[in-house]
């Protein structure tokens, strides 16, 4: 049980999720994840790995979800959260959804899981990491930061509203040593995209997609020593899309 730390990561039967809980395990650190569906055969378990089948557009049975945590946990403490789970819904053939777009409840729906998990996890689990001066890491979009060829309006107001409870986070539980961050992923090869994201490639000055193992990678380093004095920031990941 000494020494060995774990970290709870939302959305990770698949994508960057998953590469992030892999990334974790190969580490060292005890992954639990989070997602409706059981983690599927190809994505790689171990015994340093739990998982909580939920649905987080059901606000409702959030808090049960932390119970099932505190379960997993038996005592042990919590040292990282990672909201990473995310929903990006599409108009017919990947269409993009746009402001006069989608009722409410599909806002709502995009707003629950993006946003108000979030809050939630963060508030639950801040006691838990507190006794660790621990780290919480929102997976935010470059979407939150401009009008983006794919993503909708629902999808990108609530990432911004992400990256504001990042910093909202950062200021309110530094007093209690955890640091809050965020990492910004431009284009990642996962199922999140629309099809059509080659042509934006031609626009990344990299010239090429993310993998989900190198947002991973930034995501553990933020979780880590190395990054003991970094809190409120939000770190973009996205081939230098933003030197334009
Ligand atoms: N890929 C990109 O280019 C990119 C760019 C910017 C930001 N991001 C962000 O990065 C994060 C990960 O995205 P990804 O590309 O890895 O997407 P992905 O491959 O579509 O994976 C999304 C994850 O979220 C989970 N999820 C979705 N709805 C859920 C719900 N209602 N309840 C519980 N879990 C739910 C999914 O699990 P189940 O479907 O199995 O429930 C899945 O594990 C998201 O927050 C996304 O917005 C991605």
């Amino acid at each position: 049980m000494g020494g060995r730390k774990t970290v709870f990561i939302t959305g990770a039967s698949r994508g960057i999720g998953h590469a992030t809980a892999t990334y974790f395990v190969r580490q060292g650190w005890r992954a639990i994840t989070c997602s409706r569906d059981e983690v599927p055969e190809e994505c790689q378990r171990s015994e340093r790995h739990a998982h909580i089948t939920c649905d987080l557009a059901d606000t409702e049975r959030l808090e049960d979800t932390v119970l099932r945590l505190h379960n997993i946990l038996e005592g042990e403490g919590l040292h990282a959260l990672v909201n990473n789970a995310g929903f990006s819904p599409k108009g017919e053939g990947g269409r993009r959804l746009g402001c006069l777009d989608g009722d409410l409840a599909l806002w709502q729906k995009v707003f629950a899981i993006n946003f108000l998990a979030p809050v939630f996890f963060a508030r639950a689990c801040a006691p838990l990491l507190e006794e660790n001066r621990g780290a919480i890491v929102n997976v935010t979009s470059i979407a939150g930061h401009r009008v983006h060829p794919f993503a909708g309006s629902a999808y990108s107001t609530s990432k911004a509203a992400l990256t504001a409870l990042t910093r909202e986070l950062a200021a309110d539980l530094a007093h209690m040593g955890i640091r809050v961050n965020a990492v910004c992923p431009g284009e990642i090869n996962t199922a999140i995209l629309s099809p059509g994201t080659e042509r934006l490639v031609e626009r990344i000055p990299m010239r090429r997609l993310g993998s989900p193992e190198e947002v991973a990678a930034l995501i553990h380093y933020l979780c880590g020593e190395g990054a003991s004095y970094i809190t409120g920031a939000e770190i973009p990941i996205n081939g230098g899309q933003d030197v334009f």
